[in-house]
């Protein structure tokens, strides 16, 4: 078989054969086929796409690419949840603590940014000496005596995935819901929880911009995820604009510990529910939505999950100090305000342009190696049905670079639609998409 045969192949818009899945899979994870042929093959894929069968070998290849791990030595129902991507998407950070303070095992793998949106590793990163490179050992001694444990993704599980996904991120091959849906379930597969559930986004700054598009994704990776005998659910939620008001790393762990201490965004609490419900059901903790609710809410007014925050870190190496002190999170040397130009409505904030300018601010890799500067980002001061006067601030931008924190204001300035009349904003949560 000929990897330049496949390419061919699937350029010319035909079916990729289950034989032919795994070939270029294993052949891509052992070296044999080189990033320029993958990249070509991606790049077809985007463009002719892939049938349901071909979209579920190739989940499959990628999970049997490495080790699928055993996590039978947790205790409980362990449930994972995993994002699709979206801008200032610190979800996890807030619920993974919370639904861990209630008794759920989570025992999570993360994977850090893409394109233009965020990843939890990253995010991590801000607390001094955390570790995200766990022993199997200590990870499953971690759910078991704190309750949570992060990973981010070995060499050996999924590692087709762990290569793809750096090589989609810099060749424009993110958005296509094959391959989307292939790296998220495959890596869910591989890591060995019980029950998934799945964050997956719509609007302009998802990868996944149509409604229709992000329905089709939830449902292709419930059925994925059901089929290989877990239970899964997704939850279809908004990215017409930034989750929250802060964007980037340090800033959106900030927002996270504020949420965890009951001061957070109205739309962020609604996904963190949304989700930590679903968790709470599957791991037979709670009865239904509203009975899943009312102990989230108690865990965040009893601090039990904010101390669980803090638990965790200090389990994976890092300080936790920055908990209870977010002043001790890096700073950065200036801001700059971007103002209203004239009087109205914030009817959308193009989060793609936003999650943009805070790669322009040294908050993205804009190559596979590229270091990141964790302490950039960018505060919004108005969200979409927001009244807004001239002059008023529409977001402050926090960089350590003049240059780029220009380039990066105007980029910000631009993501604003101001309307004389206010639109209704679109919903946080969609829908529900239940096996
Ligand atoms: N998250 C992933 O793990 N993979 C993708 O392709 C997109 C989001």
């Amino acid at each position: 078989m000929r990897m330049c045969d496949l390419i061919l192949k699937k350029k010319r818009g035909e079916e990729l054969a289950t034989d032919e899945i795994k070939f270029m899979i294993s052949g891509y994870t052992d070296g044999s086929i080189p990033d320029y042929q993958m990249s070509a093959m991606t790049m077809a894929i985007c463009f002719q796409g892939m049938s349901r069968r071909e979209t579920a070998d190739l989940t499959l290849a990628m999970r049997d690419s490495g080790d699928v791990i055993d996590l039978s030595a947790i205790r409980g129902i362990k449930v994972d949840k995993h994002s699709t991507g979206g801008v200032g998407d610190k979800t996890t950070l807030v619920l993974a603590p919370l639904v861990a303070a209630l008794g759920v095992p989570v025992a999570k793998m993360s994977g850090r940014g893409l394109g233009h949106t965020g990843g939890t590793i990253d995010k991590l990163a801000c607390f001094p000496g955390f570790s995200t490179a766990l022993s199997a050992e200590t990870f499953v001694h971690n759910v078991n005596t704190v309750g949570i444990a992060i990973a981010g993704q070995t060499a050996s599980l999924a590692p087709a995935d762990k290569k793809l996904y750096a090589l989609r991120d810099v060749t424009g091959t993110v958005d296509q819901m094959s391959l989307i849906a292939g790296s998220i379930m495959s890596k869910k597969l591989a890591s060995g929880s019980d029950a998934i559930v799945l964050d997956v986004k719509t609007g302009n700054g998802a990868f996944m911009k149509r409604y229709e598009d992000a329905v089709a994704l939830a449902e292709e990776m419930v059925s994925i995820g059901t089929l290989a005998g877990k239970k899964t659910a997704a939850v279809i939620t908004g990215m017409d604009q930034p989750l929250g008001c802060a964007v980037g790393n340090s800033l959106e762990v900030i927002e996270a510990i504020d949420t965890l201490c009951g001061r957070g965004p109205e739309d962020l609490k609604q996904v963190v529910f949304a989700l930590g419900a679903r968790m709470l059901m599957f791991a037979e903790r709670a009865a239904d939505e509203a009975a899943a609710v009312r102990m989230m809410e108690g865990a965040i007014a009893d601090k039990s999950a904010l101390q669980k925050l803090a638990e965790f870190v200090e389990a994976q190496g890092g300080d936790s100090a920055p908990v209870y002190d977010t002043s001790l999170f890096p700073t950065v040397k200036q801001t700059l305000v971007v103002n209203a130009r004239s009087d109205g409505f914030v009817n959308r904030i193009l989060a793609e342009e936003i999650g943009t300018a805070c790669m322009q601010l040294g908050g993205g890799r804009e190559n596979k190696d590229s270091e990141i500067d964790l302490s950039v980002g960018i505060i919004l001061k108005k969200k979409n049905g927001d009244a807004v006067s001239a002059g008023e601030p529409l977001a402050v931008l926090c960089g350590n670079d003049e240059k780029k924190l220009h380039a990066a204001a105007n980029r910000a300035a631009a993501a604003f639609e101001i309307g004389k009349e206010r639109k209704e904003p679109d919903p946080v949560i969609y829908r529900r998409i239940d096996a």
